[in-house]
This record gives C-alpha cells, sequence and structure tokens, in this order.
C-alpha cells in the first residue's frame, strides 16, 4: 500500500524584510528583485533556529493529521542549515516533540531534501519498516549567506514545512530523483577546513556562492523531464493533475517550467513572493499554505518538484 500526506504544518520567522528594507541597505531595487525573481519578501530569523522552526511546523502537521507524536516512527529532516553539526535536526525534534519511538536522521539534499526524505520515507513505509513518518523540510539560510553579496542575499528566506505520512489506500503514486555531483560548484558553501595539530587553515566560515545562470539552466532542463518522468511512471499526464507545487527559486523558473509541461500557469500556485526561496523548506511550506488555503480536495492529483546545490532534484505524483 502506498505512503499518503495525511497532514501538513508550517513556520516562517516572525520579522518580514521587503525590498523596500534592502534598498535601503545596499545596492539593489524592488524592481529588480520583483522582476528578476517575483519575490518581494522574506521572513528572517531572530529568534528563530532551524530546530525551533521545525518543531513549529512539526506540531503543526500532527495536529493537522490528528497523530500523536508517541506514533511516529520515522523521522526525517531535510536541511542544510541545522543548529549543530551533531546530533542531527532530525533527533533535536524527536526530543522536543517527545517522538520516543521514532528513528530520526537528516538529509543533505539542499532544496530537493524535502522530495528526497519523502522518497525515503516512501521506501521505509512500503517495506514495512515504518507505519508513521514525519517529513520536514527547514533552512535558517540567513546564516549562511553573505550579506554584501546582493546577487544571493536577496533570493533567499527562513522558514520550515513540514508532512506526516502514512500508510494508505492511495497516495505517493511515482518518485523521481536524480544528482549530478560534477555540477556541484555552480551552488556551494564550504564547511570549516581541516585544521588541527597537523595542519594550520584558516577557520574563517564560508558564505553560499551561487552561479545563478547555470542553477537557471539546470533548473528548466531537469525539472520539466523530472515531472514528465514521474506522470509517466505514475501512468497519468499533465492535464490529470490539479496542481504543481515547484521548488519556490524565481517566478520565471516556473513560468518557463509551466510552458514546457503545457498546462496554465494557474496550476502552479505560488508563494515566493511572500517567502523567497526556503530551500528545503520551499515545497513543503507551499503544500501547507496551498493545503490550508482548503485549495486542495482528497482524490486531487498532486505534482511536487524540488532542485538545487548538489546539484539534486526530486518529483513525485500523489493523490491527495
Ligand atoms: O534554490 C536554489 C536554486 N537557485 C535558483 O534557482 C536560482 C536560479 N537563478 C536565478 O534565479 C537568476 O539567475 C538570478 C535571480 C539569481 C539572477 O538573475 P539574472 O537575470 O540571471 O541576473 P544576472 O545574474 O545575469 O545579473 C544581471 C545584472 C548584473 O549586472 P550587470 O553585470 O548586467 O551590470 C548583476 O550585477 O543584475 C545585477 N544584479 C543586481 N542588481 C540589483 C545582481 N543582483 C542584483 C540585485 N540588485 N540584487
Amino acid at each position: 500500500m502506498p505512503a499518503r500526506i495525511v497532514g501538513t504544518g508550517s513556520c516562517l520567522p516572525v520579522r518580514a524584510v521587503s525590498n523596500q528594507e534592502l534598498e535601503k541597505i545596499m545596492d539593489t531595487t524592488d524592481e529588480w528583485i520583483r522582476s528578476r525573481t517575483g519575490i518581494c519578501k522574506r521572513h528572517i530569523a531572530v529568534e528563530e533556529t532551524t530546530t525551533s522552526m521545525a518543531v513549529e511546523a512539526a506540531k503543526k502537521a500532527m495536529e493537522n493529521a490528528g497523530t500523536e507524536a508517541k506514533e511516529l516512527d520515522l523521522i526525517i529532516v531535510g536541511t542544510v542549515s541545522g543548529d549543530m553539526c551533531f546530533p542531527s535536526t532530525a533527533c533535536q525534534v524527536q526530543a522536543e516533540i517527545g517522538a520516543e519511538h521514532a528513528i530520526a536522521f537528516d538529509i543533505n539534499a539542499a532544496c530537493a531534501g524535502f522530495l528526497y526524505g519523502l522518497a525515503v520515507a516512501d521506501a521505509y513505509i512500503k517495506t514495512g519498516m515504518a507505519q508513521t513518518a514525519l517529513i520536514i523540510g527547514a533552512e535558517t539560510l540567513s546564516k549562511m549567506i553573505d550579506w554584501k553579496d546582493r546577487s544571493t542575499c536577496v533570493l533567499f528566506g527562513d522558514g520550515a514545512g513540514a508532512a506526516v505520512v502514512k500508510k494508505d489506500e492511495v497516495g505517493i503514486e511515482s518518485l523521481v530523483q536524480g544528482a549530478d555531483g560534477a555540477k556541484g560548484s555552480v551552488l556551494n558553501c564550504h564547511n570549516r577546513p581541516v585544521n588541527n595539530l597537523f595542519v594550520k587553515n584558516s577557520v574563517e566560515l564560508d558564505f553560499a556562492h551561487m552561479n545563478g545562470q547555470e542553477v537557471y539552466k539546470f533548473a528548466i532542463r531537469t525539472v520539466p523531464e523530472a515531472v514528465f518522468k514521474a506522470l509517466d511512471k505514475a501512468g497519468t499526464e499533465p492535464d490529470n493533475v490539479n496542481y504543481f507545487l515547484l521548488h519556490q527559486a524565481n517566478i520565471r523558473i516556473i513560468e518557463s517550467i509551466a510552458k514546457k509541461i503545457g498546462q496554465p500557469i494557474e496550476k502552479f500556485p505560488t508563494n515566493l513572493q511572500k517567502c523567497g526561496n526556503i530551500s528545503a523548506g520551499s515545497v513543503p511550506v507551499l503544500l501547507d499554505n496551498v493545503n490550508r488555503e482548503g485549495k486542495l480536495r482528497r482524490g486531487d492529483k498532486i505534482a511536487l518538484a524540488g532542485f538545487g546545490a548538489g546539484l539534486t532534484w526530486g518529483a513525485a505524483v500523489l493523490t491527495w
């Protein structure tokens, strides 16, 4: 039996930062950001952490699903910006919500993290290794971007989204993932360098670097291919899909993908205007927004897709 998403939740930091606010502190304009990306504002962590937002999103998803923490036997967090190197964000979430029967681990697949997590949870559930899973995408990228680099810092926002997944009659119908590590340098952030008794290196922390145009080309080529593959595996067609929920990096990327898939832009809900790019949090936050707006009806066909650093990508087709 397939795994089905039975509840969603999300959490954004309290502090919203508009393009106009950024205009006053760096060499950018609201016009540039909106016309090149569609983003109008983003939420930036002040009091919040990756873990605190993940916990908040998880609690909302469990409430939405009518699931108790004790029922969970698997917690997966997609993140590249955990608060600690170890323990994992997933283990910290487990402790906070009291999910004592769950195993817990993080996945680093950047903006495809939620799709990778969904695939792992689906495999655990299908093979009987888990019954009830919590999948979270949570990021505080604001601590990893260079606020002096206007070509990246205006794009990202912080936040977390979560979904509870359980075995059911209908649910996830197909999953597609991919990775191209050879192109990893187009979007990267170094960790601490080797620095020990035997070698001395600078311990200055690196920031995220992105070749925006290369990532753009990768996205508009790879995502439609992955979505078509997922539709094919599910034995369905674009016309049968009610909503395509894509990673929220750039409105022009979403418009281009909609065109390639041959579907009206109305089927591609967006929240990047209000949240910016939340990396692994992007797809689950959007899913929760659409769910809570009452747009999804049980039985609807949904396609999800994410792409990002790695390079990695993932797509899924499911019955809601
Ligand atoms: O989740 C990870 C996935 N990431 C993505 O999907 C990002 C994909 N890439 C993109 O979305 C776009 O490439 C960007 C939005 C990042 C950039 O848009 P672009 O149309 O590719 O702009 P560009 O990099 O070619 O830059 C055009 C100009 C440059 O000035 P010159 O050289 O033409 O004089 C930049 O210096 O825009 C300038 N620029 C800015 N100007 C004002 C770059 N950033 C800014 C800024 N404000 N914030």
